[in-house]
């Protein structure tokens, strides 16, 4: 201790002069490449450059992309999850890095969470915690493949979401209900089966529709930007097919490709953290499905009934059921709205419901408290902090319109299931209101 101290105090002196030197003649220290980029100076420093702006960000010197961060203060405070992409067979140690108030931490060891399913994919989601070092104010945060954080200064960095500041301003659950649907790809132009269906989502008590868009047909994208301005509709862009060959399919054995169905699993969790803070449940379905309650006029008071029944549940595990696309007997309904030009087809008349064979597994979608999750995967959660419990089919199913699954079984295997219908007094106006609003009534505009 003694000779260590007092090699420190003969050292310290030729080490001011030596700065005092540096300082004074700008002494150009050795630098192996001086035409490198320039580092940035002032006290800004690194930390004022590369935010990224894009919803997928590749991290640099890997095969991974990252997507978003938010603090996840059910861990505590100062650990943050950074959700990503990751190459499964290219998995490296990695080293958190942080913006405090434009200074750069030290770094910090990351943890990383690979999810479970990946269905053989190549890339999984994959969860990296990291913690937030003492006394730093953390608004930004990268991963580095070296501990040296000065590798940092030309990484892209991501924003920290859901800080305490964001909280506060989110006005603590300011929703009840959102709705996440994940991925919208390819040409999908079924304009009247969105509205009907976002409409439909209104009328039971859904306040905000979170869509991760890849792309989409051309009036459909008129109906969603106008839905977006509005506030129902919030548009995530997911260019994932600019990183990664997604594919279409759920099964990499069948389907092959780099990633589950678009990236699927990422959405749906990257919409869960989006939503931890203010939204007091998360709905996760496909926009042909509707989560519908069958003896509660919402879903509020669907999830009152169930949560007061089961108070330390947290996930609600809801019945998929099919609707084929035979269409029922128009005549009985009366006088159909003219839908004339408006591409896509009425879920109104898909009310015959499939009867499920109970000898087959049927997969369920997911109610969930934001809060409860801590993983999910499309059918069921993966980590959680709560229980689950599966809501018998007569009091909540889904009804599925016939996009992806056109079966066609015999009339004695079907049901004629009206309860679209009980909401049409309402649904059909505020259906023409938006389609109006979007200019997509071609029958009004030609006039
Ligand atoms: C969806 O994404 C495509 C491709 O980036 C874009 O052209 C389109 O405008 C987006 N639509 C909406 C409603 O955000
Ligand atoms: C879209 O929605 C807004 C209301 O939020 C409306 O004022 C606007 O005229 C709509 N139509 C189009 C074509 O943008
Ligand atoms: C929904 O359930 C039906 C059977 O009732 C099944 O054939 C179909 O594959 C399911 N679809 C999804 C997306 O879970």
């Amino acid at each position: 201790m003694d000779a260590a101290t007092s090699l420190k105090k003969k050292l310290a002196l030729p080490l001011i002069v030596a700065l005092i030197f540096i300082l004074l003649f700008n002494v150009n220290l050795p630098n192996n490449n001086n035409k490198s980029i320039p580092k940035p100076s002032g006290p800004a420093g690194v930390c004022s450059l590369g935010v990224s702006e894009q919803t997928i960000t590749p991290l640099k010197n890997t095969k991974h992309l990252l997507v978003s961060a938010y603090v996840d203060q059910r861990v505590k405070d100062l650990d943050i999850r950074i959700i990503g992409i990751f190459k499964r067979d290219s998995i490296q140690p990695l080293h958190c890095v942080f913006c405090c108030t434009n200074v750069l931490s030290k770094t910090t060891p990351a943890t990383i969470l690979q999810h479970s399913d990946h269905f053989g994919f190549p890339f999984t989601t994959t969860d990296v915690m990291c913690q937030i070092p003492q006394n730093c104010k953390a608004t930004r945060v990268t991963l580095l493949t070296t501990p040296d954080k000065e590798s940092a200064s030309d990484s892209t960095w991501l924003p920290i979401r859901n800080q305490k500041s964001d909280r506060q301003k989110e006005e603590n659950m300011k929703f009840d209900f959102t709705v996440c649907i994940s991925n919208l790809f390819g040409d999908y132009n079924n304009v009247l089966q969105f509205a009907e269906t976002l409409e439909m989502y209104r009328l039971l008590g859904v306040n905000r529709v979170v869509i991760y868009n890849t792309s989409c047909g051309p009036e459909l994208d008129r109906l969603l930007q106008n839905y977006s301005q509005e506030g129902f509709v919030e548009m995530v862009p997911w260019p994932i097919d600019k990183h990664l060959n997604p594919s279409r399919g759920w099964l990499h054995s069948e389907h092959g490709g780099d990633v589950h169905y678009f990236g699927q699993l990422t959405t749906l969790n990257e919409c869960i953290y989006r939503s931890m803070e203010r939204s007091r449940y998360v709905l996760l379905n496909d926009i042909d499905e509707i989560i519908m309650p069958y003896q509660h006029k919402d879903l509020m008071s669907l999830m009152n009934t169930l949560q007061n029944q089961n108070p330390n549940t947290g996930v609600f595990l809801i019945e998929n059921h099919t609707y084929p696309k035979k269409t029922f007997n128009q005549n009985k309904w009366g006088p159909l709205p003219q839908w004339n030009g408006v591409p896509g087809f009425d879920i109104m008349v898909h009310i015959y419901r499939e009867e499920p064979n109970r000898n087959i597994y049927h997969p369920h979608k997911l109610i969930v408290q934001p809060r409860a999750v801590q993983q999910t995967s499309v059918h069921d959660v993966l980590m959680m902090s709560a229980t689950k419990f599966k809501v018998p089919p007569d009091v909540c199913r889904i009804i599925h319109s016939p996009i992806r699954t056109p079966t066609d079984p015999p009339l004695d295997r079907l049901h004629v299931d009206t309860r679209l219908w009980d909401f049409k007094d309402k649904l059909l106006p505020n259906v023409i209101k938006v389609l109006r609003r979007a200019e997509l009534l071609r029958s009004e505009t030609q006039n």
